[in-house]
């Protein structure tokens, strides 16, 4: 309704709201490294077309006569309240996308009051996001570095941060074959983009700074030595001349190095999870289960909710689209936590067949992007605002009134 009666005032919305257009539009607007990067997926990116296709293979059989005049999109997940069951998926490198990056969609999620997940390859450190999301909730979500230490300072970090949980991501231990990256030569990373999260933390710099520090690692007498020579170092830097220059550019080129070196831990496995619980008691979420089997280890790890994912087809070309997973995993965890899900929501359609398949709340993920690139904090806002709308609306046509009415009566799967 806003929306029309704006056209009538002579605005037009600022994004297209036609998904396909939205994405056109982006990819125009973005270099062919972002919009690759961004947009690409893995292999032939069958998968990742399948996402999509997956949402199409399931049709909704709308009830009629049902008095949908009033309506409630809102839920709650871990005692989150959700303006609508959805959260935007932590996305890396958005400083590709905008400058604004990061900053821009906390800003649009805090005033939709939408969840944001905080990238670990964020663009901007997850302290400056947070106090942006206002009293928005938030969350983090983690890639088991090599370095415990400094995953249990991103753990510290995200706590004092106010984050209500921290969702382990376990699908990219390493990273996808991407043709679109490939051919350009093309990984951010390794041009000092989307490591905001570690050269912003205190564990890191001091790692970074080894042998500096000494390897003696804690040592009073070693740490005040580093200390004094992090400050000495630090002027220096501020200084004119060709030292100051060196010192520039040599510790972003270390940062990436030490980065590289330490961001992923391959050989992570079941038994380590109870690592990560000793670090905090806020809720875990799994991210990137698509195995039923893998859904009953997850809560016989007692984990407390997991997200079906395939990192929007960019890991593994010929995965199982997510939406098809889904089913299998419902019936396996039977309620015993919440499921979210992601890769290829596209639309509020989208939210209503994930809930009615079984997720208690999605995440949205390459729509916000797109929306960034085109229009910055308002664009992510707009975007939000639209799958919000277009959620209300196909609850209510389908004669439900609130999401609890959202179940597998609502839909069909078409042969
Ligand atoms: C991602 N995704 C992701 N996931 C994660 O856990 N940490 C990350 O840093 C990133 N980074 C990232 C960058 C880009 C450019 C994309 C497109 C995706 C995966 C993301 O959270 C989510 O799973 C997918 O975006 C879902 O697929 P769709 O719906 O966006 O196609």
């Amino acid at each position: 309704g806003a929306i029309y009666s704006a056209g009538v005032a002579g605005t037009r919305p600022r994004v297209p709201t036609a998904m396909r257009e939205l994405e056109a539009q982006a990819m125009q607007a973005m270099s062919p490294e972002a919009g690759g990067y961004i947009a690409g997926g893995a292999g032939r990116e069958d998968t990742m077309h399948d996402n999509l296709a997956a949402f199409r293979a399931w049709k909704i059989v709308p009830r009629v006569l049902r008095n949908v005049e009033h309506r409630d999109t809102s839920n709650t997940l871990l005692g989150m309240p959700l303006p609508m069951p959805m959260l935007t998926a932590p996305i890396g490198v958005l400083e590709m996308a905008h400058p604004d990056a990061d900053l821009a969609v906390a800003r649009a999620a805090g005033r939709a009051r939408i969840p944001m997940i905080f990238s670990n390859q964020a663009s901007v450190p997850m302290e400056a996001c947070a106090e942006a999301l206002g009293d928005t909730p938030r969350l983090f979500q983690l890639y088991w570095s090599r370095s415990d230490d400094l995953v249990r300072s991103f753990v510290e970090r995200a706590e004092r941060c106010g984050c209500r949980g921290i969702v382990l991501t376990l699908d990219t231990s390493m990273l996808g074959w991407r043709p679109r990256d490939l051919d350009l030569a093309n990984l951010p990373f390794l041009r000092g983009m989307g490591i905001a999260q570690y050269t912003s933390d205190p564990v890191f710099r001091r790692e970074l700074d080894l042998p500096l520090a000494g390897a003696a690692g804690n040592a009073p007498t070693t740490r005040l030595t580093w200390q004094a020579l992090t400050v000495l170092r630090d002027l220096l830097r501020r200084t004119p001349g060709p030292l100051a220059e060196k010192l520039r550019t040599d510790w972003p080129r270390k940062a990436v190095r030490r980065f590289v070196a330490t961001y992923s831990r391959p050989s992570l496995q079941w038994s380590d999870l109870a690592r990560l619980r000793t670090m905090t008691s806020l809720p875990i979420l799994l991210k990137g289960i698509l195995h039923p089997l893998d859904a009953r280890l997850a809560v016989e790890h007692g984990v407390d909710a997991i997200i079906v994912s395939n990192h929007g087809g960019r890991q593994i070309d010929g995965e199982i689209a997510s939406l098809d997973a889904l089913p299998a995993i419902a019936a396996e965890v039977r309620g015993q936590c919440p499921l979210l899900l992601d890769s290829g929501i596209r639309g509020g359609a989208d939210v209503f067949k994930a809930l009615a398949l079984g997720a208690s709340a999605v995440l949205l993920g390459r729509p916000y992007a797109y929306g960034l690139a085109l229009a910055g904090e308002e664009g992510v806002a707009e975007v939000l605002r639209n799958v919000h709308a277009e959620f209300d609306l196909t609850m209510g046509l389908a004669g439900c009134t609130g999401v609890a009415g959202i179940t597998a009566a609502c839909v069909t799967r078409s042969s």
